[in-house]
């Protein structure tokens, strides 16, 4: 495949049907995908809170790109290139630990955290320390969230994050602290596990955890965010009803979709759990502190997500932050951090089990079905079938990839 047959393939896509089987199993489109789609977004890849102390780090691995993340001095986090400026070995090599200074394992060159150089050994006369810093990736902390950016010329991150912030502020997640986090390795390529993530159609098959804490006519209508599902006046009448309580109590309400196509893809709402359910456990009763500004239990629900690569689905009392990392054109890896108050304490104040019960269960049966998806998609005899009325999430994902991909090939 070149840039051109893409292209005809891309104007071959029909609206409201799934896409050619290339798109998910193509290794061309895939380095493309990363290229053009996921190293111009800014992407969360972790909290604050999991780098407490000076030195401590973690690598964030995408493609060929490793990125080390690093806690300095005066509370800076730095992100560097996982890439040695003398011949280019990776220099930590461990997934996460702590690092006084950053030595390369090849020829000892050694780095300050900020990525300055601070030795190498028996170089010329002329050489310049300072032009051999580390490369600096994009790095900006919001909220107590990571985000990073791999492109050369990144989108200003005031006006990626200006819509969504009010919703993620309410919940304070700059004090929050991560009570778990665990990795769902999932055998589908990243598209047909986003495809899922922005549809419910299949969540009253699927997810029995999930319809017992959210209101059925909320799956229809709103189970993939505002605008994914058909119209439910019963839905809209309980959002009313909610909201007027909710403004009583001084809390937020209201959504934000994007209007037009643009660079971002972002989504942000509140709704009310289901008649009953304070928060998204099995019992539907609080487990934990409350976060953030909420003055008392309002029963709600925020979603939100800030590129096709990050969603936050946020109760009073805790918050799930999922990232996506497609890792291969068969693979891809599912990442979910349990956030709750700092000062909260799991046996006292919380129980961990009843907070990750739904998005444990939720996900490992997302992980089947999408490898299951995967598998089917594989077959000759594959072809792309109509969506429903409840893929309109999915739908608007497709489009926005497939006009981001062509405007990137022009
Ligand atoms: S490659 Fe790192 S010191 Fe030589
Ligand atoms: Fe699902």
């Amino acid at each position: 495949m070149n840039n051109v047959d893409l292209k005809n393939l891309i104007k071959k896509q029909k609206k409201n049907y799934s896409l050619d089987q290339s798109f998910y199993t193509d290794d061309y489109i895939f380095q493309l995908d990363l290229k053009n789609i996921f190293f111009k977004q800014w992407v969360f890849v972790g909290h604050i809170s999991r780098i407490p102390n000076y030195g401590d780090y973690f690598l964030f691995n995408i493609g060929k790109e490793s990125i080390i993340i690093i806690r300095g001095n005066n509370n800076s986090i730095y992100a560097h290139y996982n890439v040695c400026r003398h011949r280019g070995s990776h220099i930590c090599l461990e997934e996460e630990g702590n690092k006084k200074l950053l030595i390369c394992p090849y020829h000892a060159w050694s780095y300050n955290l900020d990525g300055s150089i601070k030795s190498a050994r028996m170089m010329e006369e002329n050489f310049n320390k300072t032009e051999w810093s580390l490369n600096k990736c994009n790095i900006r902390i919001f909220e107590g969230l990571i985000f990073i950016n791999l492109s050369d010329n990144p989108n200003n991150f005031d006006d990626f994050i200006s819509p969504t912030k009010k919703f993620i502020e309410f919940h304070g997640l700059a004090d929050a602290k991560i009570a778990h986090r665990q990795f769902y390795p999932t055998d589908g390529n990243w598209k047909l596990t986003l495809d899922n993530f922005h549809e419910c159609y299949h969540c009253q098959p699927a997810h029995p955890e999930y319809c017992a804490v959210h209101d059925s006519e909320y799956i229809i209508a709103y189970g993939a965010g505002s605008n994914t599902g058909p119209t439910s006046k019963k839905f809209e009448k309980m959002l009313n009803e909610w909201n007027a309580k909710v403004e009583k109590m001084g809390h937020l309400t209201g959504e934000y979709v994007e209007s037009e196509f643009n660079d971002y893809s972002r989504s942000a709402e509140r709704t009310p759990l289901r008649e009953g359910k304070y928060t998204e456990t099995k019992s539907g009763k609080p487990i934990a502190k409350l976060m953030g500004k909420f003055k008392d239990y309002d029963c709600g629900y925020t979603s939100v997500g800030t590129s096709p690569f990050n969603s936050l689905l946020m109760c009073n009392d805790f918050a799930t932050l999922f990232t996506f990392i497609p890792v291969s054109t068969k693979h891809t890896k599912v990442e979910l951090m349990w956030l709750v108050h700092k000062d909260a304490e799991e046996g006292k104040d919380y129980s961990l089990d009843e907070m990750i019960w739904m998005w444990d269960a939720t996900t490992i049966a997302d992980k089947k079905i999408i490898e299951d998806n995967q598998r089917g998609v594989l077959s000759k005899e594959y072809r792309p079938g109509p969506l429903s009325k409840m893929e309109k999430g999915l739908e608007k994902f497709k489009s926005w990839y497939l006009k981001h991909l062509d405007l990137s090939l022009s």
